[in-house]
């Protein structure tokens, strides 16, 4: 596979606004920073690590759920969509943290979580209280089957059936997550509307934007048909899991684009903000969330780099796949790691880490990080008494906890990594000593100074943040793109195996000089023609001729 000239666009047709050229750092905030030592991170906690953020040099936070909650999924049921979780503080602390992150320039965002509430929600209360409570229908209730059995096949993500039997009301609920977290009936618009008031909320407020959960399941089909069954899956049928099952009925169905687009124009009618969707979902399907016309998420999440598998031709192609796919004027994001899957380092370990992070940052696209991965944060495992992941619990065989890729920051060689004074509520590596901030900050070598150069120099060029990308040369062990804007361009070459490559595109030759490497000696030397690489090597060349 070989190409000569840019065949993408070089600009999108919008104006470029901070989320089209900021990189986005997620922080899961119990594990961030614990400043009242009861070993949860909280919003003081993050308002001190803010400098350390504005030295790494990302421009966004986004906050997975700091609400009230009962936390059986750990803020993913939300019992108070406007209020601020004891456990992270206060309303003052939030307004503290928002004024903060606005003072040093940076970006904020809240995860909005409108697809279900928590089963302690008041509108899940008045719900489930009687058939004819105005609430009712917020919901989805349905009778069973005449057998009393549940009303479909639909499965719960985090295993078992989707339906609760309510024995008060005699009917049952659907949750696609945990029975603690009741699916919203977003056909009502009185749900609409009462969830657009929560943006509306915290909007005027002056957040940033949202990351809004699980965009692609908030619609499901109105005559709630049976799932088909995955083709030739060999599952248990006894005990069939979630992924046994194509979700064409119970996810991304065609009107959720109509709520997408209401969120979306709500979110325009603010300065400057932005409007970006969790979904897992093939690339053609991924698009679509753009909406007609840009009408929906300004940036639906691309999850390539953290579902495919890591070889070479796959990336590429996932790369050129999803390029080639973007709507005209559309804009697009790449995410490596995030709290549900594990960690870049754990997947490919630290030297392939390297590579990623050269791929994330130097891709055309908002690049997002997870907390901890510009440390090479590593998953860390958890005794089995001690996991507290519902997906890990209610699954005890499958080994499937997001606990290990949730675990604290690692700050400094002290007690609890200097993320709390107490034992934190996951446990620490025993490499935490070695393995943090401090330790990395002044050593030229670590993840962070690779991190933070490469973010560096993404900054500062327009190439790297917004300039055309045109792929030139792939094979079995190599990637390699470039990155152009006006009169700069910079070839981007990755080795995504373990042994020596040779860059050798036919027709062209590229002569340069090294930028950055993950060799660092070979940086500011010159390269042309047949490039050799060692085995795990990056290589970002600024092109002179
Ligand atoms: C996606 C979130 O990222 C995950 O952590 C959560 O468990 C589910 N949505 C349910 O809200």
């Amino acid at each position: 596979m070989e190409h000569t000239t840019a065949i993408f666009p070089a600009e999108p047709s919008a104006q470029y606004r901070w989320w089209h050229h900021g990189i986005i750092y997620q922080v899961y905030p119990r594990s961030f920073q614990d400043s009242n030592g009861d070993g949860v991170g909280d919003l003081k906690g993050i308002i001190t690590r803010l400098d350390y953020l504005q030295w790494l040099g990302v421009d966004c936070l986004w906050l997975s759920p700091i609400f009230p909650s009962p936390m059986a999924d750990f803020g993913y049921d939300i019992s108070d969509y406007r209020g601020i979780h004891p456990l992270f503080g206060n309303m003052e602390d939030f307004d503290e943290l928002l004024s903060e992150v606005h003072r040093r320039g940076l970006k904020l965002l809240l995860d909005l979580v409108p697809n279900h509430t928590s089963d302690q929600h008041p509108w899940f209360l008045e719900s489930r209280s009687s058939r004819d409570n105005p609430r009712r229908d917020w919901y989805i209730w349905h009778d069973g089957k005449a057998d009393g059995s549940v009303p479909n096949n639909w499965l719960s993500v985090f295993g078992g059936p989707a339906w609760e039997w309510d024995s008060h009301t005699g009917q049952y609920y659907y949750h696609a997550f945990l029975k603690e977290q009741p699916d919203l009936n977003w056909r009502n618009p009185e749900v609409q509307q009462a969830m657009l008031d929560v943006m509306r909320f915290w909007l005027e407020k002056g957040v940033d934007g949202f990351r809004v959960d699980v965009m692609w399941h908030m619609i499901k089909d109105s005559q709630l048909r049976d799932n088909p069954p995955v083709p030739n899956a060999a599952g248990d049928t006894a005990n069939p899991l979630y992924d046994d099952y194509l979700p064409v009925y119970s996810t991304d169905q065609p009107e959720v684009h109509q709520i997408v687009r209401m969120m979306r124009e709500l979110t325009d009618a603010y300065d400057d903000r932005v409007l970006i969707g969790e979904i897992y979902l093939p690339i053609p399907k991924l698009v679509t969330y753009y909406g007609q016309d840009n009408s929906g998420a300004h940036l639906p999440f691309n999850f390539q780099l953290l579902t495919l598998p890591w070889n070479s031709r796959e990336i590429a192609g996932a790369i050129d796949a999803y390029e080639g796919a973007l709507p005209a004027g559309s804009w697009p994001n790449w995410v490596l790691s995030n709290h549900d899957k594990p960690r870049i380092a754990s997947r490919l370990g630290l030297s392939q880490a390297r590579i990623a992070a050269m791929l994330l940052l130097t891709l055309r696209g908002t690049p997002t990080i997870y907390y901890g991965d510009e440390i090479g944060m590593t998953d860390v495992p958890i005794p089995l008494d001690e996991i507290v992941d519902p997906q890990g619990l209610n699954m005890p065989d499958m080994n499937v906890s997001r606990d290990p890729c949730r675990t604290p920051m690692q700050w400094s060689p002290e007690i609890n990594a200097g993320f709390s004074a107490r034992k934190p509520w996951l446990r620490l590596p025993y490499n935490a000593a070695r393995v943090n901030v401090e330790k990395q900050k002044n050593d030229t070598h670590s993840m962070l100074s690779f991190y933070r150069k490469l973010i560096d120099m993404r900054k500062k060029s327009a190439a790297l943040s917004v300039g055309s990308y045109s792929p030139v040369y792939s094979d079995g062990q190599l990637i390699s793109y470039l990155r152009q804007e006006h009169d700069e361009t910079f070839l981007i070459i990755l080795n995504l195996s373990h042994r020596p490559a040779y860059f050798r595109p036919q027709n062209t030759s590229y002569n340069g000089i090294i930028k950055l490497s993950t060799e660092e000696e070979r940086i500011g030397m010159r390269v042309t023609n047949v490039i050799t690489l060692a085995g795990d090597e990056g290589l970002l060349v600024q092109i002179d001729d």
